[in-house]
């Protein structure tokens, strides 16, 4: 529908792993290039979460490489910047002003309940964790809490219909709802559409090191990630090293039993845009796969050729950083025109 608009942003921090590729940037470029899905037609923007990122704070010179790194790997993941605005959060002032609007609007008893706040402010397990409790207020920051709250500003703020994340996101993304909601509710002359989920067919990615958690750019240990970027050998190396488990021979799909040779065969599934059921019977009853050595050379040859456009599109685009800062310039003065007319009517129904 002409009306609707896909929106999502990623924060540009470290390089791309499988996860972000297979959770978010694949189903970006899957979405804007098929006319049977929901959202086709509709206007894309796209970008980068250099705000949210800044919630574990960057060495700043690395963190302008690390952007145009971000730029490059979405572009080289397929995203057409003719076809989408791609622009970084952090160059359009209003995000900011929506985000206070909208935190006085959010109560921190529904802050209080994101399992990914409670995953990161690290009180172990415990439901009971409260913001209050003087363990979190110790440590926490409260970017980290409010972090919901400027990822709601960013969607409403461009008046989005759909937005694709991974889904570590369902959560989130509720809460934005109910956010727009009580704007609406609160602001009579102004209504927000109400943001959908659009989840991609892959399901989360884990770490290759601990297949309990999931895999994430943030996690100091390189080898629980495949970087999109990542030559054929360390492919190989960290596939080898991956977590499974002692079970050989007879593979089959089993998340809770058997995650890690699950993760690897989702992988494998999400880069070959087949149902896992099909990669199980490809390795069962066509190659006849005996052992882990042979599934995991298998699932790296899979990975090796599903990257491999990414990769080298990639390296090319590195060697053109203006070109890179140009595409962000452009996308950022495009997201400003959407941004400042929305921002001045959300204002004029505040009464500011
Ligand atoms: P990370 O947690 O790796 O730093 P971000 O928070 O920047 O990643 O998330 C960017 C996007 O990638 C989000 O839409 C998120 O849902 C998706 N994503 C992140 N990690 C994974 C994963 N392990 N599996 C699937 N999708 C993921
Ligand atoms: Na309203």
């Amino acid at each position: 529908p002409p009306n609707s608009t896909m929106f999502s942003l990623i924060q540009p921090t470290n390089r791309f792993h499988i996860g972000n590729y297979l959770g978010t940037i694949k189903i970006w470029r899957d979405l804007a290039n098929n006319p049977n899905v929901p959202a086709s037609g509709s206007k894309l923007i796209f970008g980068l979460a250099d705000l949210h990122a800044l919630t574990s704070p960057k060495d700043p010179k690395q963190f302008k490489n690390a952007r145009l790194e971000a730029v490059a790997s979405i572009i080289a993941s397929g995203i057409d910047p003719k076809q989408a605005i791609l622009f970084s959060q952090s160059a359009i002032p209003e995000h900011c002003e929506l985000y206070w609007l909208l935190c006085c609007l959010t109560g921190m008893g529904q802050l209080n309940r994101m399992t990914q706040w409670k995953a990161k402010s690290q009180v172990s397990g415990s439901t009971e964790t409260s913001v209050f409790e003087p363990e979190v207020l110790k440590k926490a920051y409260a970017g980290v809490f409010m972090y919901p709250v400027l990822q709601a500003a960013d969607i409403l703020l461009y008046r989005s219909t759909h937005v694709p994340v991974g889904d570590d996101q369902t959560q989130h993304l509720e809460l934005t709802r109910t956010i727009c909601e009580s704007f609406n509710k609160t602001y009579k002359n102004y209504n927000f559409p109400q943001p959908k989920t659009i989840l991609a067919p892959t399901k989360k990615v884990l770490s290759l090191r601990d297949p309990t958690k999931k895999m994430s750019k943030s996690d100091p240990d390189q080898n629980s990630c495949i970087y999109i970027t990542e030559d054929a050998k360390t492919i190989q190396k960290k596939i080898r090293k991956a977590v499974t488990d002692s079970i050989d021979g007879g593979y089959y799909f089993d998340p809770v039993n058997r995650p890690g040779v699950s993760n690897l065969l989702n992988v494998v599934s999400g880069l070959q845009n087949c149902h896992v059921d099909e990669i199980v019977k490809d390795i069962n009853d066509v190659k006849k796969l005996q052992n882990h050595k042979e599934l995991k050379d298998y699932v790296s040859e899979a990975i090796i050729e599903g990257l491999k456009s990414c990769k080298t599109t990639f390296a090319q685009l590195m060697e053109d950083k203006s070109y890179l800062e140009a595409v962000i310039k452009e996308g950022n003065d495009q997201a400003r025109e959407i941004a400042s007319k929305n921002m001045k009517q959300i204002k004029t129904a505040v009464g500011l």
